[in-house]
C-alpha cells in the first residue's frame, strides 16, 4: 500500500491507463480487460487490473487537475514501479480546424505552472511525449479512421479561467486543446524516466462553444481507451 493507493505489491501492472474520472476507469476496465479487479478505492479513486490480449494493464483514476495526478502518478511509479502511464481525457478544443469528438495526441504540454514549478522556478522545461507511444497512438487512431491532430495542448490550473486573454494567445500559437493534467504527467515521465502519453477526445470547444452530448461521451471515449492500449502494445 502507499499513502493514497490501497494496491497490494504486484497487483498493478506495469502500464497504466489513467482517465480523470474514476468512473471512467471502471467502466474502460469492465469493457476492455479480460478478468478485471479492483485494486484500489481508497478516497473512491478506483484503480482495475485485468489484461488485454494478454498484457497485464491497470486502468486507475488520476482525479481533475495537476495536484491530484501528481499523487497517483508518483505512488504509481515510485511504489509500484509503473513504467508506462497514458492519460486518455477529455479537453476542449482550441483552434477552428479541431473539432468536437476528434482525438487530440499531445506531443508537449504547455503550462503556466505545475506542481513541478519548486523545482524549474524560472526556468520553463518542455516536457514531451514518448515518441514510440506517440507514434503508435497516431498509427491507431488512422488505423480506425479517427480524426486525429498531433501537436501541443495546453495543461491549465483553473476550469473557470479568468485569463480569456491567455486562452487567446494559445489559440494563436497553434495550441490544440486546454485540458489540466498532461504537464506534470510529462515532468513526472521525464524525472522517473518512464514512458507517458495524453491522448484526448475533444469535449468541448473554447471557440465555437459546441459541447459533445453526453450520450456520445461513452464512445468517443472507447476510441480513446483502444487507441491508448494500441499505442502501449501495438
Ligand atoms: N478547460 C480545461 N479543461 C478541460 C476543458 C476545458 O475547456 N474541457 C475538458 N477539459
Amino acid at each position: 500500500m502507499s499513502i493514497h493507493i490501497g494496491a497490494k505489491p504486484g497487483d498493478i501492472a506495469e502500464t497504466v491507463l489513467m482517465p480523470g474520472d474514476p468512473y471512467r476507469a471502471r467502466w474502460a476496465a469492465e469493457t476492455y480487460l479480460d478478468n478485471p479487479r479492483l485494486v484500489n478505492e481508497v478516497r473512491g479513486m478506483l484503480g482495475y487490473t485485468g489484461t488485454w490480449k494478454g498484457n497485464p494493464v491497470t486502468i486507475h483514476g488520476s482525479g481533475m487537475g495537476m495536484p491530484s495526478l501528481s499523487i497517483y502518478a508518483n505512488e504509481l511509479i515510485r511504489d509500484y514501479g509503473a513504467k508506462t502511464l497514458i492519460r486518455i481525457g477529455s479537453c476542449g478544443g482550441m483552434q477552428t480546424h479541431v473539432s468536437i469528438r476528434d482525438v487530440i495526441v499531445a506531443m508537449t504540454a504547455s503550462s503556466i505552472s505545475t506542481p513541478s514549478r519548486g523545482i524549474f522556478k524560472e526556468f520553463n522545461f518542455a516536457p514531451p511525449a514518448d515518441w514510440t507511444l506517440l507514434r503508435n497512438a497516431v498509427a491507431a487512431a488512422e488505423a480506425k479512421g479517427a480524426p486525429v491532430h498531433v501537436g501541443g495542448i495546453y495543461s491549465a490550473d483553473v476550469f473557470y479561467d479568468e485569463r480569456p486573454d491567455l486562452n487567446e494567445q494559445m489559440t494563436r500559437h497553434g495550441i490544440l486543446g486546454v485540458e489540466m493534467e498532461a504537464a506534470e504527467l510529462y515532468n513526472l515521465a521525464a524525472r522517473h524516466g518512464i514512458r507517458a502519453l495524453c491522448v484526448l477526445t475533444v469535449s468541448d470547444h473554447l471557440i465555437t462553444h459546441e459541447a459533445l452530448p453526453s450520450e456520445d461521451r461513452e464512445r468517443s471515449f472507447g476510441d480513446m481507451v483502444e487507441i491508448a492500449l494500441d499505442a502501449a502494445f501495438p
